[in-house]
């Protein structure tokens, strides 16, 4: 019997990982529940149904502050920020940008992001991979444009207008990650050698040194 189980769980482990990148759903909701000393799952615990209520579906979000090196803030509303995502596939992020403001090339290694500008004039763009030769795809969007950045490929947007600008962002995971070029390679913890950086940018030593040593801004973690 427990050898049935085990394949019975290895099929829909397998099934899932073909057809989506979060499980689809076997129940309307699995709030996430906090669990400290837990086994990590793929996903989050869920909170008994009888104690789940409405503000575990329920979250205010706020225009961020965009007073940083890069000039722009991204608000994110993962499962982290709002439980009831839990399972469910789906994220959202609100971005605001100053003047100028970037949020700079990243990535999400999880999920495919849909962009709706609410305010200003954004140029924004993403680069396709190697097997795609890295072709750039870039468009100047207003108010009300909407754009999508495919998963994984790295992306950016930029203000281009005279004043603020914000977006929202709907992301095909509930945790679609994040990762921003610069601060993964200039940045990581501990430093990559500059032995590598200097070979992969073909650059001199004291320019990776250098990059090495500027506070890199991350609004995006
Ligand atoms: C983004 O905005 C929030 C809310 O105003 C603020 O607490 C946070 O420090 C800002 N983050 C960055 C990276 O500027």
């Amino acid at each position: 019997m427990k050898v049935v189980y085990f394949l019975v769980v290895i099929l829909a482990l397998t099934s899932s990982v073909v057809s989506a990148y979060d499980p689809s759903p076997l129940q309307d909701f699995c709030v996430a529940a906090k669990e400290k000393d837990g086994v990590f799952v793929n996903g989050k615990f869920c909170k008994d149904p009888k104690l789940v209520k409405a503000e575990d579906f329920f979250r205010h979000v706020e225009p961020g502050k965009t007073d940083n090196p890069v000039g722009s803030n991204v608000t994110q509303v993962f499962v982290d920020q709002l439980p009831g995502l839990n399972t469910l596939g789906i994220a959202l992020a609100r971005i605001d940008f100053a003047p100028k403001g970037l949020n700079a090339p990243h990535t999400h290694p999880r999920g495919t992001e849909i962009l709706i500008v609410l305010e200003g004039t954004l140029y924004v763009g993403f680069v396709t991979s190697n097997q795609d030769g890295n072709r750039l795809f870039t468009k100047v969007l207003n108010k009300g444009d909407v754009f999508v950045f495919p998963i994984g490929l790295i992306h950016f947007q930029l203000n281009v207008g005279y004043g603020n600008a914000a977006a929202i962002a709907a992301l095909s995971s509930q945790n679609p990650g994040a990762i921003t070029i610069a601060n993964a390679l200039f940045k990581a913890n501990p430093p990559i050698s500059s032995e590598v950086l200097t070979k992969a940018f073909q650059v001199d030593k004291s320019i990776i040194d250098y990059l090495q040593k500027q506070s890199w801004y991350d609004n995006n973690n």
